[in-house]
């Protein structure tokens, strides 16, 4: 029973089934995936924002699109309906009964877009079996399809509930903080994700800072390190700034009184980064992932690096050198010099 969730997950799909799953393909274009973008906001350290990012995300989204949802998916730990200040009658776990539906679980807020809560005190929903999470990401499915934004709140670090998530999307929103360690996690999600494919868009949001050039700098490192250890023959990992949120007192204020931020406090600096963040990410495009593509990537990272089709990914990740980089080597990387001091602008 010690044996990973993921690794568990290969044990029960059909081997025929399971043969097609291992053969990675790229998702189609943008048209023949009708249905929302997915955009998961993440971290590989607790508490650098996520639920901050996602909350106000929301509210920043919906103001430009009409069907706008966020997911929290920090399951049995989720706290998003406490930030809106909303009370959820249902939340995922619910979703695993046959006659309930996604719709029905829906908690609208007062900020034009719907919250789809993770439960809290619910121990039930952090023990999920596979099969159970599969028919949660089934069941999600609907609630892409009927939806032109969805945001997904995930729990930090690279736990196998939160890879499934991840994995079974393809825009990644990491939130880093310019703390050492929030950084080097931040590099172990990058690492995960990119080792599994490099199909996924990922941009760096660096929270609580005191400017520009200390996010800038954050970045920097954090790119700096990637394209050191990460870089496959002839081609550097692509990870992109998405922007930054100072620090910012008024955060906590907004929060006791069960109110976003971005609603409150529209002219907070805090609240004009997350519009600037907002914009970018509407301004771009990504094709999200076709469920059948998000299962066969979920299934393929139950399978040993060695298969044949991961073998013949123009894509795969490998490592300059023989040997993986010691995360020693990887920590000197991140320390050397500060990135809390204001001075020398590095971008
Ligand atoms: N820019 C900021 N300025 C001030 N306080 C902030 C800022 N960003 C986050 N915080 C505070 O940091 C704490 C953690 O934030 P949040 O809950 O959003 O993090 P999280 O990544 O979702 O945490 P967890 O990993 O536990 O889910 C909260 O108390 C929040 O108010
Ligand atoms: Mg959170």
């Amino acid at each position: 029973m010690n044996e990973p969730i993921l690794q568990r997950m290969r044990s029960w799909w059909p081997a025929r089934r399971r043969a097609r799953s291992e053969r990675i393909e790229r998702p189609r274009p943008a048209a023949a995936t009708p249905g929302a973008r997915v955009v998961c906001v993440t971290s590989g350290k607790g508490g650098t924002g996520k639920s901050l990012v996602s909350t106000n995300l929301a509210i920043a989204v919906a103001r430009r699109l009409e069907r706008v949802a966020l997911v929290d998916a920090d399951l049995g730990l989720a706290n998003d309906h406490l930030l809106l200040g909303v009370h959820p009658e249902g939340h995922l776990l619910h979703l695993l009964e046959a006659d309930r539906d996604v719709a029905d679980l829906l908690t609208p807020t007062p900020y034009g877009f719907r919250l789809l809560s993770g439960g809290s005190g619910v121990h039930e929903l952090a023990a999920l079996a596979p099969r159970e999470l599969f028919r949660l990401i089934r069941k999600l499915e609907r609630l892409r399809k009927a939806s032109d934004f969805v945001i997904v709140d995930t729990s930090a670090g690279i736990g196998p509930q939160t890879l499934l998530f991840l994995y079974a999307s393809r825009e990644i929103v990491l939130v880093v903080t310019p703390d050492l360690s929030s950084m080097t996690d931040g590099y172990a999600i990058i690492k995960t994700l990119l080792h599994r494919s490099t199909d996924f868009r990922i941009r760096v949001l660096v929270n609580r800072v005191r400017s520009h050039d200390q996010a800038r700098r954050v970045f920097d490192k954090i790119r700096h390190v990637c394209d050191r250890f990460l870089a496959t023959e002839g081609a550097a990992p692509s990870i992109e700034w998405i922007g930054f949120l100072r620090e910012d007192a008024l955060v906590s204020s907004a929060a006791m009184l069960r109110r976003p931020v971005f609603d409150v406090h529209p002219d907070a600096p805090v609240s004009r980064g997350m519009a600037v963040i907002a914009e970018r990410l509407l301004d771009s495009d990504t094709p999200s992932l076709e469920l059948p593509f998000a299962i066969r990537r979920v299934l393929a990272d139950a399978t040993p690096d060695t298969s044949p089709s991961e073998r013949r990914r123009p894509g795969r990740q490998r490592h300059r050198g023989s040997q993986a980089p010691r995360s020693s080597a990887i920590e000197r990387n991140f320390d050397r010099g500060s990135c809390t001091t204001t001075s020398s602008p590095s971008a």
